[in-house]
This record gives structure tokens, C-alpha cells and sequence, in this order.
């Protein structure tokens, strides 16, 4: 049984891994990450929709909302993130955005490899390879396992498709995505 407390505290814990996307949409625009250049099969390595800009404001924008949270945590006395201490937290929180942008670009590579044009729907990539990738690598903090335990990785591949979808769909209506995925 999904028990409602683990998915709020699931979602509340990776606000620093789902922010980062957000962030490039809103900042994103410039030099592409691969700088135009192509792979061997003579497609982009990543394409346009892959920009520094985005990608180093995303970041940025995750460790915001992250420090935000840690802030809030204090303030109204409840300790999940604020159980670690804060450097321990910067490293984790860092590894979230950092994996989540990593695996989005991870994604889109696998997309232009498969010859996907940029803003093409490819159904779960889109959605869970940011989320995979920034487990992978935030688990290479010492803190990720105190915080994250099976059940709640297990309810974050569950509930990250569905939230995905609907944040699109928000940036679409709000006319800062061209699609609603
Ligand atoms: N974006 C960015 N840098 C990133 C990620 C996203 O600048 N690292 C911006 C781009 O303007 C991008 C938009 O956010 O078009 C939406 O992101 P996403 O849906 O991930 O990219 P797509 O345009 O769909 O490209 P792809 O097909 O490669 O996923
Ligand atoms: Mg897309």
C-alpha cells in the first residue's frame, strides 16, 4: 500500500531533482551543451533543447529550491533534510540536480541517436531517465540512503511519470514549452 506520508515525503525530497527541468525551460536559450557538434552517426550529440545556459541554471535553480526547503524545515521544526548536517546536505542536494540535468541529457542523446528530432515525445525516457540518473549519482553521497530507503524509490518511479506530464502541460498552457510534454 502507498502510504500518502511517504509519497508527500518522496516528492518533498526530490523537489531538488524534479526543479532543475523547470529551471532550464524558464532560463534556458544560447549556446547548445554540445555546441552544435555532431556524433559519428552524424547526428547532433544532443541537439538544440540541450542549451549550458539551461543546464547551469537548472542547477543553480535546484540548489535554490533545495536551500529553500532546508530553510522551511528549521523554521517550522521538521527534519528531513535538515536531519543532515549542512555540508553533508549541500553534496546531496547537489548530486539531485546535478544527476537529474546529467540524465536528461542522457535521455535526449539516446533520443537523437534514435533519430527523435528535438521535442519529440519518447515515452519513459522523457519521464524517468533524469530520475534514474540522479539516483545513480546521488547515491554516491553517504547521506542518499539516509534519506531515501527502497519504498520511497519504488513510489518516486511511480508518481514522477504522472507529475512530469502535468508540469508540461502547466509550461505548455503557460506558453513557455511549444509542447505538452
Ligand atoms: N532546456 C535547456 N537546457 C537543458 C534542458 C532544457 O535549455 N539542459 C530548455 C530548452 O529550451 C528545451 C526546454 O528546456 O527546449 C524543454 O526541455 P526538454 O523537454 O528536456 O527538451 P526538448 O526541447 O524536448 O529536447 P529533447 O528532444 O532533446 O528532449
Ligand atoms: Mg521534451
Amino acid at each position: 500500500m502507498l502510504e500518502i506520508a511517504d509519497v508527500a515525503l518522496t516528492f518533498w525530497l526530490l523537489l531538488p531533482a524534479y526543479t532543475p527541468n523547470n529551471f532550464a525551460v524558464l532560463v534556458g536559450g544560447g549556446k547548445p551543451l554540445d555546441f552544435g557538434k555532431t556524433f559519428v552517426d552524424g547526428k547532433r550529440i544532443l541537439g538544440d533543447g540541450k542549451t549550458i545556459r539551461g543546464s547551469v541554471g537548472g542547477v543553480i535553480g535546484g540548489l535554490l529550491i533545495a536551500n529553500l526547503q532546508y530553510g522551511i524545515e528549521r523554521l517550522l521544526s521538521f527534519q528531513f533534510f535538515s536531519s543532515l548536517t549542512y555540508q553533508e546536505f549541500l553534496l546531496l542536494v547537489f548530486l539531485l540536480s546535478f544527476g537529474a540535468v546529467c540524465g536528461d541529457a542522457l535521455g535526449s542523446f539516446l533520443k537523437r541517436r534514435l533519430g527523435y528530432a528535438r521535442g519529440d515525445v519518447f515515452p519513459v525516457v522523457d519521464q524517468l531517465m533524469f530520475l534514474a540518473v540522479a539516483f545513480l549519482i546521488a547515491s554516491y553521497s553517504p547521506s542518499f540512503f539516509k534519506l531515501f530507503d527502497l519504498t520511497k524509490i519504488i513510489i518516486a518511479f511511480i508518481i514522477t511519470p504522472p507529475l512530469h506530464l502535468i508540469t508540461n502541460f502547466i509550461a505548455y498552457k503557460l506558453g513557455l514549452k511549444n509542447v505538452p510534454w
